[in-house]
């Protein structure tokens, strides 16, 4: 039986490849999401990859995926510094999840430096790229499969 795995995206990253290339590259996200069916696909797993501007749309994905998905790979971009409402989303979810920052927070500006979602996540991947999202993936792959490690 195939597992979903939803990939979330938030604000502005639609613009990935366009917007400030020297922070977070030249791949769209369309790049990334091919990559992560490649990859989806070598690991058996569905996904349902998404992006929104609106932190409701993000929200009620997230409760969607409480009836359908095993795990969540997320990328909140701003909303990871502001959001106790996706915070609250996430904790009203079962299954493992991973938070993704293509950039490295940690060395930017001190606003970034806090994460809402991080009080939830089971992992952090900060500053891989966009190959963040693939290793996000195959964590989630681990862990919800038969005899996780
Ligand atoms: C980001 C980092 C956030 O601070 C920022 O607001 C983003 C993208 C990243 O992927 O590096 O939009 O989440």
């Amino acid at each position: 039986m195939s597992r979903l795995v939803f990939v979330l995206n938030g604000p502005n990253l639609n613009l990935l490849g366009k917007r400030q290339p020297h922070i977070y590259g030249h791949e769209t996200l369309a790049d990334v999401e091919a990559e992560c069916r490649t990859l989806a696909a070598e690991l058996r797993l569905d996904i349902a990859f998404r992006q929104s501007n609106r932190e409701y749309e993000i929200i009620d994905w997230i409760h969607e995926a409480r009836e359908t998905a095993v795990g969540i790979v997320i990328n909140p971009a701003a909303f990871t510094h502001t959001s106790v409402a996706i915070l609250d989303a996430l904790n009203a979810f079962e299954g493992p999840v991973i938070e993704v920052h293509i950039s490295n927070v940690h060395k930017r500006e001190a606003f970034r430096h806090h994460s809402y979602v991080s009080l939830r996540a089971d992992g952090v991947i900060a500053g891989l790229g966009t190959q963040g999202y693939l290793l996000g993936l195959q964590r989630i792959a681990r862990l919800t499969a038969d005899e996780p490690a």
